[in-house]
C-alpha cells in the first residue's frame, strides 16, 4: 500500500507530540481519539509507552463487505474470472523476488545519529506514516486471504503473499524507527484503530490506486537521489527500487481483479467513481505533502513538482484500466491544486489561533466551503476517456 488515504475530510491538523531526540527506547502508539496526548507523554521515560496523536489525515485502515468478495471471487458466479492469469500472477508471487532484499546494515544507525533538528521529527513522521500505510494493506490483505480460502484458494492466496510483502514493508519501516529509538506498537494499532468501511468496488479503486502511487512515489525518490546522492541522508531509499516492484505487482494484481469485474468499469457510474477516486487520492497527496516541504526540501526535491510527477505518471498508469481519468496535465487542473493548498493553510491557521472552539469553526466554514467549491470545479473538469487496452503512448518516462 501506498502513503495515501481517499480524502473524507479536510480538517486541521493537530500538533503531533514528538519523543525528543536522544531518549532511549520508546514503543510509540497512535490513539485512535482525538483527545490531547496525556502530559507524561512529554516527557517519557525510559521503556515507556508513549501515545502519538492521530491526525485525520493519517493512513487508514480498511474493512469491506467480506460477503460479497466471496461472491465476486466465486468461480461458479463469475464466469469472467480468468484464472489462468491468476495462476501466472500466483507464480510471479511465489517466486518472491523480494525475499532476501529487505535486509538491513549498519549504515541505517550511523546515518541517523547523523539526523538532527527539524529534519529529525520530519523524518520520523515520514517513517510513522508509511510504516502505518503499508501495515494497513498487509492488515486488509491478510484478512481477503483468509476469508476466500475456500471461495477462491488462488485469489486467496496471492492475497496472502501480498499480505507477507506488505508486512515486510511495515517491519522494515518499524526497524527503521529504531534507529531513531522508537518503534510503532503494531499490536495496539490493530486493535485501537478505526476502520473505514469500504463495498468491494471502492476497496479496488482506492487499492489499485493507492498500489499505484506507491510505486511511482518510491521510484522516484529512488531515481532522484541515484541521480543526487549527495542528498541520501538514510539508507532507506536504497531499497526503493526493488520495493517500489512489489506495489507495482500488487496494482496488476488489482487492475486483473477489476477486469474480471467489468460491471465496476464499464458504466457511466464507474465513470464517476474513477474519478472520484482520483481526486481524492490525488488531492489527498498534495495536501499532505505540501504540509511537509521539509522532508522533500531535506532529500533534495522541489515537493510540488515531486508531487505532480507522481500524480501525472499514476494518471498515465490508471488511465490503461479506469474507465475515465482526470486531465491532470492540463495547467488548470495543478492552479487548482495550489488554490486547496492555500486554503489549507488558511485552515490549519485558524486552528493555530487562541480562539475559543466555535469562533475557530465559524472561521473555517467559508474556508471549507471555498475548498469544496474547489474541489468540485477540479472534479467537473472535462475528464480523459480512458480504458483497458494497451497504450503504448503511456510508457513511463520522467517529466521533471
Ligand atoms: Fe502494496
Ligand atoms: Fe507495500
Amino acid at each position: 500500500m501506498a502513503l495515501v488515504k481517499p480524502v473524507s475530510k479536510f480538517s486541521p491538523r493537530i500538533g503531533n507530540p514528538r519523543i525528543p531526540v536522544g531518549t532511549r527506547f520508546s514503543t510509540v502508539r497512535m490513539s485512535s481519539t482525538a483527545a490531547p496526548p496525556p502530559a507524561a507523554a512529554k516527557n517519557p521515560k525510559k521503556g515507556q509507552k508513549q501515545e502519538i496523536q492521530e491526525t485525520l489525515l493519517t493512513p487508514r485502515f480498511y474493512t469491506t463487505d467480506f460477503d460479497e468478495m466471496e461472491q465476486l471471487f466465486n468461480t461458479e458466479i463469475n464466469k469472467k474470472l480468468n484464472m489462468d492469469e491468476f495462476e501466472a500472477l500466483l507464480q510471479e508471487f511465489k517466486t518472491d523476488f523480494n525475499q532476501t532484499h529487505f535486509v538491513r546494515n549498519k549504515e541505517f544507525k550511523e546515518a541517523a545519529d547523523k539526523i538532527d533538528g527539524p529534519l529529525r521529527q520530519i523524518f520520523v513522521e515520514f517513517l510513522e506514516r508509511s510504516c502505518t500505510a503499508e501495515f494497513s494493506g498487509f492488515l486488509l490483505y491478510k484478512e481477503l486471504g483468509r476469508r476466500l480460502k475456500k471461495t477462491n484458494p488462488i485469489v486467496a492466496e496471492i492475497f496472502s503473499l501480498m499480505s507477507r510483502d506488505e508486512a515486510r514493508h511495515a517491519g522494515f519501516l518499524n526497524k527503521g524507527l529504531s534507529d531513531f529509538n522508537l518503534a510503532l506498537d503494531l499490536g495496539f494499532l490493530t486493535k485501537a484503530r478505526k476502520y473505514t468501511f469500504f463495498k468491494p468496488k471502492f476497496i479496488f479503486y482506492a487499492t489499485y490506486l493507492s498500489e499505484k502511487i506507491g510505486y511511482w512515489r518510491y521510484i522516484t525518490i529512488y531515481r532522484h537521489l541515484k541521480e543526487n546522492p549527495e542528498y541520501q541522508c538514510y539508507p532507506i531509499f536504497k531499497y526503493f527500487e526493488n520495493w517500489c516492484q512489489d506495489e507495482n505487482r500488487h496494482g496488476d494484481f488489482f487492475s486483473a481483479l477489476m477486469k474480471a469485474q467489468p460491471q465496476f468499469l464499464n458504466d457511466w457510474k464507474a465513470k464517476l467513481w474513477a474519478r472520484f477516486f482520483c481526486l481524492s487520492v490525488y488531492v489527498t497527496m498534495y495536501l499532505n505533502d505540501c504540509q511537509r516541504t521539509a522532508f522533500y526540501e531535506g532529500i533534495g526535491l522541489d515537493t510540488k513538482e515531486f508531487d505532480m510527477h507522481v500524480i501525472i505518471e499514476t494518471n498515465r498508469t490508471t488511465a490503461r484500466i479506469f474507465p475515465a481519468v482526470l486531465d491532470v496535465e492540463n495547467p488548470e487542473f495543478k492552479r487548482k491544486l495550489d488554490r486547496m493548498v492555500e486554503i489549507n493553510e488558511k485552515i490549519l491557521a485558524v486552528g493555530q489561533t487562541d480562539d475559543i472552539p466555535l469562533v475557530k469553526n465559524l472561521k473555517r466554514i467559508p474556508l471549507i466551503a471555498a475548498l469544496a467549491s474547489e474541489l468540485l470545479a477540479a472534479y467537473l473538469m472535462k475528464p480523459i476517456e480512458s480504458g483497458s487496452v494497451d497504450f503504448a503512448d503511456f510508457e513511463p518516462r520522467l517529466v521533471y
